[in-house]
Parts: structure tokens; sequence; C-alpha cells
């Protein structure tokens, strides 16, 4: 197969057959995704998080009984209980750590090395790459604004000129609005190591989700998921992308009428911000787990336009692969002379 040029330093790195890798998402990336991926050829990671260390320690003994293929965790940086996740990990052999949320500190990455994992960092600008690199990371990911979740600020057609282009001394994975074979072939052309996808893989029959919110997802055009609204920088909110409902309309009128009341002086900034970060909280439980798409978080990618099944998760992985090796097909048919 042709595709196996492309994909060598990828699966090399993360030690499965197809470098593709399913993002970690709090309450969807369960044990029972993770093995799936792995098991399908992909690699997966856990979400650490706000999950307390017991929690996270019992998925990461289930994951390794569900499959012998690799896995890693994903921690947020951010998150109250990430000291303690990060010595979890760090004693548990992980294959990989993967840090989101922030920027992790060079003693972070290198105990995380030390421990015998490989550290991925999340680079959502041409600085902070660099930067990561410099302090250790073995490998990035970019991803573009399209994605899912909590998002940086950059597309990813740019992000791909500014470091893919640029960096070649760690493998780098791609993410934000990847959905077809064909799309990771042209991103493994323009030098990645691999993929990262968590929109697709949300209509997996393995994934957890509720049915109510993968019928969502089902419906949904890519128009849909739009980023959190923000209207001042006196209430900061980390954009997060998700589907438009109940919940996202109420944001914006929470933010409005809070800022109103700064105005006027009728409310603190702290006490301000404090309840537009006490918004979601919960929220993204309640959507996929408990199915209440119209007030909880319906975080999902613009790739979710290019998502209308439920499909086993080997299906998806072997129609990415055979899609990817048709587009190279195509390629060079194109550029060798018959
Ligand atoms: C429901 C959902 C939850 C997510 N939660 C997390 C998370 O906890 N940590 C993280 O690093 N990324 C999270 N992400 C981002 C994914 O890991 C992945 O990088 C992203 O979905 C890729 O873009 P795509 O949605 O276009 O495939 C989440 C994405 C979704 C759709």
């Amino acid at each position: 197969m042709l595709i196996e040029k492309f994909i060598k330093k990828g699966k090399e790195f993360l030690g499965c057959k197809y470098p593709i890798m399913c993002g970690a998402m709090t309450w969807v990336s369960d044990p029972k995704l993770v093995s799936a991926v792995g098991n399908a050829g992909g690699f997966g990671l856990l979400a650490g998080g706000n999950a307390p260390v017991e929690v996270l320690e019992k998925e990461i003994i289930a994951t390794g009984k569900m499959s012998d293929h690799p896995f890693g965790v994903n921690l947020i940086t951010l998150a109250p209980g990430y000291e303690n996740q990060l010595d979890l990990v760090c004693k548990m052999n992980c294959k990989v750590v993967a840090f989101a949320g922030g920027i992790p500190k060079k003693r972070e990455i290198h105990r995380v090395k030390e421990s015998g994992a490989n550290a991925i960092c999340f680079a959502p600008t041409a600085p902070v790459a660099l930067k990561l690199i410099d302090r250790g990371a073995d490998a990035l990911i970019l991803e573009g604004s399209e994605a899912g979740g909590h998002i940086g600020p950059v597309a990813l057609s740019i992000l791909i000129q500014q470091i893919l282009f640029q960096v070649d001394s760690v493998p780098i994975f791609i993410a934000g609005g990847i959905a077809t074979g064909r799309m990771m072939t042209s991103v493994l052309m323009m030098g990645a190591a691999g993929i990262q996808m968590g929109t697709r893989f949300v209509m997996s029959e393995e994934c957890i989700a509720h049915p109510k919110f993968k019928e969502v997802f089902r419906k949904a055009n890519a128009r849909d998921a739009v980023a959190t609204p923000h209207f001042d920088s006196r209430l900061p909110a980390i954009p997060v992308r998700a589907l438009k409902n109940e919940g996202t309309i109420e944001f914006a009128k929470l933010q409005l009428e809070l800022l109103n009341r700064l105005d006027n002086q009728l409310i603190d900034r702290q006490k301000a911000q404090f309840e537009v970060e006490e918004f979601w909280v919960g929220a993204l439980r309640k959507a996929v787990i408990d199915g209440d798409v119209s007030k909880g978080s319906l975080m999902a990618g613009q790739s979710v336009g290019l998502v209308d099944e439920i499909q086993p998760l080997k299906q998806i992985i072997d129609e990415m692969i055979e899609d990817a090796e048709s587009e190279l097909q195509r390629l060079k048919s194109i550029l060798v002379d018959k």
C-alpha cells in the first residue's frame, strides 16, 4: 500500500498500525472507546478531564484489560486534580501523555519522559510550538479552530503553513475538521505524522454518548458547530466549539446581562466572572450522558457536517485508510506518465 510510506513515522512513534488518534473527549473517551480504537489499529487517548485520580487509575487499568494495544492519557493542565493525575500517569507506564488546556512546564514534560512515556503537546500558535519543543515535547498536535471542544484562535490551514511547514524536529499530528481519508492523505503529504479526530469517533457504535447526542450530530451541518459567543474582554471565556442550542443562547444572554450590571456597577467583576465560569459546569456530562441536548454542551467540530451515520469503530478506521490509499493511487495516476 502506498500509504505505508506516509504513515511510517507516526505509527512507529505511537506504536500502532495506523497513526489515527482518537482525541481525548471528556465523558466520551472511556475505556470502551479507547480500547476499541486501539483494537481497530488506531491510537486512543483517555480523557483525564476533571476525573479524580482513583477514577482515572481504574480507567487506565480497565483499558489495558480490554486491549493489548498501546494508548495514551490526556491531561488538562488547568484541571483541579492535574498534579495528582500527573503523578499517576508517570507511575502507570503510559505510552503517551498528551497535555492540553495550557502550556505544560518543562519539569512536567521531563517527568513524563523520565517515566518512559512520550509527551505530546497542543501547539495553538507558532511561538508556542517552538517553546514546547524547547521544553522537550516529543511530538505536537496542531489543532485548528475548526475542531470540537476548547479551541485555539487559528484555523488549521494557517497552522499548517506556520508550523508543519517550518518544523521537522518532532512528529506533528493534525487535528480539527478531519473526517475523511482523502483529507488525511493531504496532510500526510504535507509532512504530518498522522491525524487526530474527535467528532467522527463520537459517531462510532462503541462511543458511550447518549443516542440523542449522536442524533443531533447526525443531523447537524458544519455551520451549526459554532464557537461560544463572547462579547467583552472584561468577562474572558475560553472559546468552545459546540452545536448551537438553548444553552448557547442563554450563555450569550447571561454575558450581556452581566455586562450591563457591570456597566451600572451592580456587580463586581470577580462575581460576574464566576457566573460566566459556572454556567457550563457539568454541561458536557448533561449532554453526553443524560442526553439533554437543549441545555447541555454539544461540543462538536465543524467536521460534524461530514458525518451522518453511526458506524462500528473498525469500519471508521478501515474506511479512512481505504479512502486515504485510493487518494494516493489517484494522485499517482496523475503524476506518473502512462
Ligand atoms: C465532545 C468533545 C469533547 C472533547 N473533550 C476534549 C478534552 O477533554 N480534552 C482535549 O484535549 N480535547 C477535547 N476535545 C477535542 C478532541 O480531542 C479533538 O482534538 C477534536 O475533536 C478534533 O477535531 P474534530 O472534532 O474536528 O475531529 C473534545 C472534542 C469533542 C467533540
